[in-house]
């Protein structure tokens, strides 16, 4: 499997070093088309001049512009959402998008060396990333929690889960103390996150002193019709976006390491639904030093039921057009022959 790491620990010098297929965080080409070489590459951490260069032009706090529709970023419309996709997850969608060879490669970062480690599966879902999981961790270390009792009721019936705790709750409001957990891991979850960054800040708080978060997540499409739907349906971040959400939370040693379908042959032109696996490291332990407002969404406050159909049906149909991507990616990794561009 193609993948590549970013790092948060150098500085931008290294770029220099990436080919123009790769990783660059030049204008809009740092998506690139395809996967760059195997290789480190790294880019200054603190607010230097390069990292200025760097920063995304939308501000990261403004987690769903008004200029994206983003119809499913919503935890209301993500319940409903996973209400009927549960259905068909493990056997429809995943996949196409997400397959064991690459739940592995995204797992490796995340360093599971200890049977004992005590881990947080944070929109756990259906429990297919867990089960990546407790192959390195023993299973009564593990705790899945999603927002979606659909999902979760697929992950209880898996026989190798069966001494995970398994709860409900919202993964930018854990119900974990604070340096509770040695490993936190999220897989295809962020999107549907209205406020990615606090998130993202909750990880931080739940992990002890050198635990280390493993997120796992979309990438954002270059291609102008996948871009159209992508931003339709919901957030598919920036790869420098993650990385700055790592950073402000306080994360170290961050990494960005880029995944896809064997075949994709490295094309993430379309975006990916799972494109990359970002780690950091909790350096001190207690809270994130980041200090955030109020919640982006109260599921309690009540919605016009009208707007809230007509996002979640315009949502999910934009959505239908990433279930065609892996599709048509197939078919042309079949059609075209080997060692050559698709
Ligand atoms: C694409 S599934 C991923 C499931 C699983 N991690 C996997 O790898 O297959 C996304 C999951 O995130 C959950 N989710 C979305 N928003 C959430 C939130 N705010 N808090 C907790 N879970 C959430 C959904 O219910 C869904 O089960």
């Amino acid at each position: 499997m193609a993948s590549s790491i970013v790092n948060g620990a150098d500085t931008l010098k290294l770029i220099s070093t990436i080919p123009r297929s790769g990783l660059s965080f030049h204008g809009s080409e740092f998506t690139g088309n395809r996967f760059p070489y195997k290789g480190l590459v790294s880019y200054a951490r603190k607010a230097t001049h390069a990292a200025k260069i760097m920063a995304p032009k939308c501000s990261i706090s403004s987690s769903r512009p008004a200029a994206q529709l983003r119809f499913i970023q919503h935890k209301k419309e993500a319940f409903w959402f996973y209400r009927f996709l549960s259905i068909v997850y493990d056997h429809v969608i995943n996949p196409g998008h997400w397959t064991e060879d690459m739940r592995d490669e995204a797992l490796e970062p995340a360093d599971l060396y200890d049977r004992n480690m005590i881990v947080v599966d944070v929109g756990g879902g259906t429990g297919f990333t867990t089960l990546g999981i407790v192959k390195s961790v023993d299973a009564k270390n593990v705790t899945i929690l999603d927002q979606s009792p659909h999902q979760l009721a697929r992950a209880k019936q898996k026989e190798a889960l069966k001494e995970c705790k398994i709860i409900e709750g919202d993964a930018e409001d854990l119900p974990f103390p604070t340096d509770y957990a040695d490993r936190y891991v999220s897989a295809g979850s962020i999107e549907y996150w209205p406020d990615p960054q606090r998130g993202i800040k909750e990880a931080y708080r739940v992990l002890k002193i050198g635990g280390k978060a493993c997120l796992i997540g979309p990438v954002y499409p270059t291609y102008w019709l996948s871009r159209f739907f992508a931003d339709a349906w919901m957030l598919f971040p920036k790869e420098e976006e993650y990385i700055e959400w790592f950073q402000k939370a306080g994360f170290k040693d961050v990494q960005l390491k880029r995944i896809g379908p064997k075949w994709y042959r490295g094309v993430r032109r379309h975006g990916l639904i799972m494109g990359c696996s970002v780690t950091g490291v909790k350096p001190m332990s207690g809270d994130s030093p980041l200090q955030l407002g109020p919640k982006e969404e109260d599921v309690e406050k009540p919605v016009n039921p009208f707007v809230f159909l007509l996002r979640l049906i315009l949502g999910a149909l934009a959505g239908a057009y990433y279930v065609l991507v892996p599709i048509y990616m197939w078919l042309k990794d079949q059609s075209v022959p080997k060692g050559r561009p698709i």
